[in-house]
């Protein structure tokens, strides 16, 4: 017996009709994005393994835990991109694009990698849609881009998705806040991995979803308290603009992210539904102004999010709002002698734009019919010879009711097109 395979744990396949719902929020998300001048970029599916680690932080799970790292045949360190924000800085400061023009818009949409432990809506390969903005270190620059994940939200009918936000300051005050983190967790019992994670990063325990961990963290210092006086300014102008554009969000004093590039502001687009599980968030983001620079490029103020499209699409399918795609037409040979005409007049029909579908097997007169039924298309019609001699066919619609009145009506064959096309279907 041959052998059978299964994809890829973690990694799924994505089939027709599910396939609709991905269209549709890309789709939407390239004409909502365009809107806001970000232009698509696109970047290797591989990058340098050091990218990530001096981009990302060594010290984050991503890095430490879960990248699909191995060496190519040139003995280089490769690894499957985890995130898109590193790349695309990679992509920004190599072909300089910062001496070309002072504000750069880029968005980008594919899948990417990470070694995670999966459960619903958590994949080891999943697609971001991502946009980053380089150049403006102005708070406007943050509000558009949270009004932007917000608006596309809105567009493809996820409006109840709730802003989470808040500022992680600069660096410089970064380690002064660690230390009170670490003084206030050291002296209670912790597991091993939070006992590392205090060690390494204490400001990720406070991100910790450990049942164990709820009480400290909920007394934790607050970040927001032990923020620098500029990073303060900035996020009260933050919210002062979100405001004036009338983006609504609730303040998370306890969000602080899992990559090591953001500085000040940093959100979340939480959704708050059980088809998701725990994997609630739907897109994150913030600022890094440190990043590009960091990455051995000019100082480049920058700030971006991106969204989880595996984690859209769950709620969208879940809620039923997007159509499934579906032909215009279905013809249907009434014998053998008029197979030819069919296929001659899908044909014809397809290259004027319609969807359009036949029985390619040639079946039966009944098989076809039921073929008609199941292809989901939005009519049918049925040639034969007496079609052909009066040039006219009964163009039937397969969604009224049998009793409706406009069930059936008489179409001139060279019309055909037109009146699909007025239906609006195409
Ligand atoms: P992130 O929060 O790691 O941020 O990922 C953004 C979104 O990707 C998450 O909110 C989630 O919806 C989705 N996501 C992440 N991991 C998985 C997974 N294993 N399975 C399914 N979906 C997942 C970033 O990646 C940053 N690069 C965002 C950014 C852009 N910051 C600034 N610019």
């Amino acid at each position: 017996m041959s052998q059978k395979f299964a994809g890829v744990k973690g990694m799924n396949d994505l089939l027709p009709p599910d396939i609709d719902v991905w269209r549709f929020v890309e789709n939407t998300a390239r004409q909502v994005f365009g809107c806001y001048g970000f232009a698509e970029m696109r970047t290797p599916m591989v990058e340098d393994t050091a990218l990530f680690v001096r981009g990302v932080g060594e010290g984050t799970d991503i890095v430490g835990k879960e990248m699909y790292t191995f060496c190519d045949k040139g003995d280089r360190s490769i690894t499957l991109r985890p995130e898109g924000t590193a790349p695309a800085a990679r992509a920004y400061i190599e072909h300089s694009i910062h001496v070309k023009e002072p504000v750069t818009r880029w968005f980008y949409a594919g899948p990417m990698f990470r070694y995670e432990r999966m459960k619903t809506g958590r994949y080891r390969q999943f697609s971001q849609i991502g946009a980053e903005a380089y150049g403006s270190a102005h708070p406007a620059q943050d509000v558009e881009v949270m009004e932007l994940a917000v608006h596309f939200l809105q567009a493809i009918g996820l409006g109840t998705v709730t802003l989470q936000l808040n500022s992680l300051g600069d660096a410089s005050t970064r380690p002064a806040y660690g230390e009170k983190v670490r003084a206030h967790f050291s002296g209670h019992p912790l597991s091993p991995e939070a006992t590392a994670t205090l060690a390494k990063n204490p400001m990720r325990l406070l991100d910790s979803k450990d049942p164990e961990l709820a009480g400290l963290i909920a007394s934790a210092p607050v970040l927001l308290d032990s923020i620098d006086d500029e990073s303060k300014k900035h996020f009260d102008e933050v919210r002062r603009l979100l405001d004036l554009v009338g983006v609504k969000y609730a303040l998370n004093p306890r969000l602080v992210r899992g990559l090591d590039y953001y500085t000040r502001t940093a959100f979340e687009l939480v959704a708050d539904d059980p088809v998701l599980g725990t994997a609630s968030a739907v897109g994150g983001g913030g600022r890094y102004d440190a990043l590009v620079e960091q990455l051995g490029g000019p100082k480049t103020p920058a700030v971006g999010f991106a969204m989880g499209l595996d984690r859209l699409c769950l709620l969208l399918a879940a809620k039923g709002t997007v159509a499934a795609s579906r032909p215009d037409l279905f013809l249907v040979a009434f014998d053998d002698s008029c197979r030819d005409e069919v296929v001659k007049r899908v044909t014809a029909l397809r290259h004027q734009g319609l969807k359009v579908d036949f029985d390619s097997r040639a079946g039966s007169f009944k098989s076809q019919l039921k073929r008609s039924e199941n292809s989901r298309a939005l009519h049918m019609m049925v040639i034969g010879q007496a079609e052909l001699d009066t040039g006219r066919g009964r163009l039937k619609s397969m969604d009224l009711p049998k009793e409706h009145p406009d069930k059936e009506r008489e179409v001139r064959l060279d019309e055909l097109a037109a009146a699909l096309q007025m239906n609006g279907n195409s």
